[in-house]
């Protein structure tokens, strides 16, 4: 999947706070329609990042929670409808059609932010997908997190602001 973006960046994020900042960030500079692939294994911090996003949306944090046993939360803002997705418990993409992602999918207004991505990445448009994996480190608080995408001002601007972190 990430052969076919032709920009990434890595970098490392020191703290629980430090990932959540970072998904605020994305929150910011995503423009619907936009959809945020979530990468990583169990804990390595999905949902914290989505928190990020949804509070640049004017979210409240604790009201992102993991969608793993109803599979999609929706959230509308005055902008934009939010969907998030967890990925987990779903074979691949041919389990999405129960869901009525379709109909989500075709909205102009849409963010969707899909935890455990790597299940239905062929589902998901080429064109506005960002791919962010997030992988352990060598220290508990520790995360490698990567950003895929085609568009080059995207990637600038995530570059400019770890730059000032
Ligand atoms: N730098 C970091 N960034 C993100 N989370 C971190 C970091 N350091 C420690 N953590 C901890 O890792 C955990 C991440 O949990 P989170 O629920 O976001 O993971 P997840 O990837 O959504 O897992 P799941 O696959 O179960 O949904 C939290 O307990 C958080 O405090
Ligand atoms: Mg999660």
């Amino acid at each position: 999947m990430e052969r076919d973006f032709k920009y990434s960046l890595s970098f490392i994020s020191s703290s629980p706070s430090e990932t959540i900042n970072f998904g605020e960030f994305l929150g910011r500079i995503l423009k619907s329609p936009a959809f945020l692939a979530l990468k990583g294994n169990l804990g390595t911090g999905k949902t914290l990042l989505t928190k990020g996003v949804a509070k640049a949306k004017g979210i409240k944090e604790e009201d992102v929670v993991s969608p793993t046993f109803v599979i999609l939360n929706v959230y509308k803002t005055p902008k934009e409808i939010i969907c998030h997705l967890d990925c987990y418990r779903i074979k691949d993409e041919e389990d999405l059609a129960d869901l009525g992602l379709d109909q989500l999918l075709q909205r102009k207004d849409v963010l969707v932010i899909i935890e455990w991505a790597e299940k239905i990445i062929n589902a998901l448009p080429k064109e506005n997908t960002t791919v962010v994996e997030l992988e352990f480190s060598n220290d508990d608080l520790k995360r490698k997190i990567s950003i895929y995408s085609n568009d080059s001002k995207f990637i600038e601007k995530i570059k400019d602001f770890l730059r000032k972190e």
